[in-house]
C-alpha cells in the first residue's frame, strides 16, 4: 500500500474530515472524493462512518455499499462471492453485440431460435443475467444456466436473479436458472440436465490466478492487497485445469458450438487451442480487452450459425 504524505492528507482534511482515512483505498484525492460521493449517496447518515472505517480496512466498495453496477444490471454483492469485474461486462456486451447481428422472430413476433447457454462458475450469476437481457434487447432470446460450487454464490445468484425477473417480464423469452455443482463432479452433465437438451454456447470466467501470482505481493502478476484479504480464493486460485475440464467436460460432450472463457494468460489461451487441435472443424481465436491485455479465448464450430462469434472485435488468429 502506498504511504499517505502529509500534504496529501492535509489536502484530504480540508476537503471533508470524512476523506482521510479514504484515501488508505485510493491512490488520489478524486477517487476518495468519488468514493465518499457513492457512500453519501447510496448509504444512510448513520451508516456512514462505519463504511469508512471498513473502507480504511480495505474492504471493497461493492460489499460495503451492497452492489456493482454491471451493464444494464445492478449485480448485488456480498462477502464470499467475487465482485464482477469491468473486463467481464465488456466481453458479455460484446457477445451479445455479436449474437444481435442475428436477429430471428417467427411471424407472430415472437422470438425464435433461442440461444441455449451454460456458464460455468457463474459467482453472482452476472454473466448469465447480463447475457439473457442485452440479448433480449436486441431481440433475441436465450436460455442461460449458470452453475457454481460455492453455496454463498448459488444462493446470491438465485437472489440476483429474483431481482432481474422481479423488474421485467421474461416469461416468453428463455429463462436463466442456477444450479450448485462443482465443474470437476463425475456426473456433471447430468447434474446440469444438459443431456437431453441442445447446447450452443459455454461461457465461464473460472478462476485462473496461478497460485504463486495469487500469493505474491502486488507486482507485475501479483494480487492487490484488497483481493486478496477480502474476496475468497475459491473464485480467484486456479491454473489449467479449469480450461481442460471445461473443454473436455463441457463443450465437447455437450457438442455446443461455441465457448467464450475469461482469463489472464496467454499460455491459458494457447492450453485452449492445443486441446482443441485434433478437431479441425474449430476455430478459436484470442480477445484483448480495452486496456490492452489479454482476456479471453473464443472459438466456434467453422460454417455453424455460432461464427457470428467472428464479429466479436480486439480478437487475433492464434
Ligand atoms: C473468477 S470467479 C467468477 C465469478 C463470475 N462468473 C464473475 O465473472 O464475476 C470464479 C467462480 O468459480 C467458482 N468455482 C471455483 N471452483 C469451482 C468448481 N470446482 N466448480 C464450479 N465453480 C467453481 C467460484 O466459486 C467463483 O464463483
Amino acid at each position: 500500500m502506498p504511504r499517505i504524505s502529509p500534504k496529501l492528507a492535509r489536502l484530504a482534511r480540508e476537503s471533508s474530515l470524512l476523506l482521510p482515512p479514504l484515501l488508505r483505498a485510493n491512490k488520489t484525492i478524486d477517487s476518495a472524493k468519488q468514493e465518499l460521493r457513492w457512500i453519501q449517496q447510496e448509504l444512510p447518515k448513520n451508516k456512514w462512518k462505519s463504511a469508512i472505517r471498513e473502507r480504511s480496512q480495505l474492504i471493497p466498495l461493492q460489499y460495503i455499499l451492497g452492489s456493482q453496477p454491471f451493464g444494464s444490471l445492478d449485480i448485488h454483492c456480498r462477502p464470499g462471492v467475487l465482485i464482477p469485474r469491468w473486463e467481464t461486462e465488456e466481453w458479455v456486451t460484446e457477445l451479445a453485440d455479436a449474437f444481435g447481428k442475428r436477429k430471428n422472430t417467427t411471424n407472430n413476433g415472437k422470438l425464435s431460435n433461442s440461444l441455449n447457454v451454460i456458464d460455468a462458475c457463474t459467482g453472482t450469476g452476472c454473466i448469465p443475467l447480463l447475457l439473457h437481457s442485452d440479448l433480449l434487447s436486441k431481440g433475441v432470446c436465450s436460455n442461460v444456466t449458470g452453475f457454481d460450487i460455492s453455496l454463498e454464490a448459488y444462493k446470491l445468484s438465485c437472489e440476483n436473479l429474483a431481482i432481474y425477473e422481479s423488474s421485467r417480464d421474461i416469461s416468453d423469452n428463455g429463462k436463466v436458472s442456477f444450479k450448485h455443482v462443482d465443474i470437476f463432479s463425475h456426473d456433471l452433465l447430468e447434474q446440469l440436465e444438459v443431456t437431453s437438451r441442445s447446447v450452443d454456447l459455454i461461457t465461464s470466467n473460472p478462476p485462473y490466478i496461478p497460485l504463486q501470482d495469487y500469493k505474491s505481493s502486488v507486482d507485475f502478476n501479483g494480487t492487490s492487497r484488497s483481493v486478496r484479504l477480502h474476496e475468497p480464493a475459491l473464485a480467484l486460485v486456479g491454473e489449467n485445469e479449469f480450461y481442460e475440464t471445461l473443454i473436455t467436460k463441457l463443450v465437447l460432450p455437450t457438442k455446443a458450438k461455441a465457448f467464450v472463457f475469461e482469463l489472464g494468460y496467454e499460455e491459458q489461451a494457447q492450453r485452449v487451442k492445443e486441446l482443441l487441435f485434433p478437431f479441425k472443424k474449430w476455430k478459436v481465436k484470442r480477445y484483448t480487452d480495452s486496456a490492452g491485455n489479454i482476456r479471453c479465448v473464443l472459438g466456434w464450430i467453422r460454417g455453424s450459425n455460432m461464427s457470428v462469434l467472428d464479429n466479436i472485435t480486439r480478437t487475433t488468429e492464434m
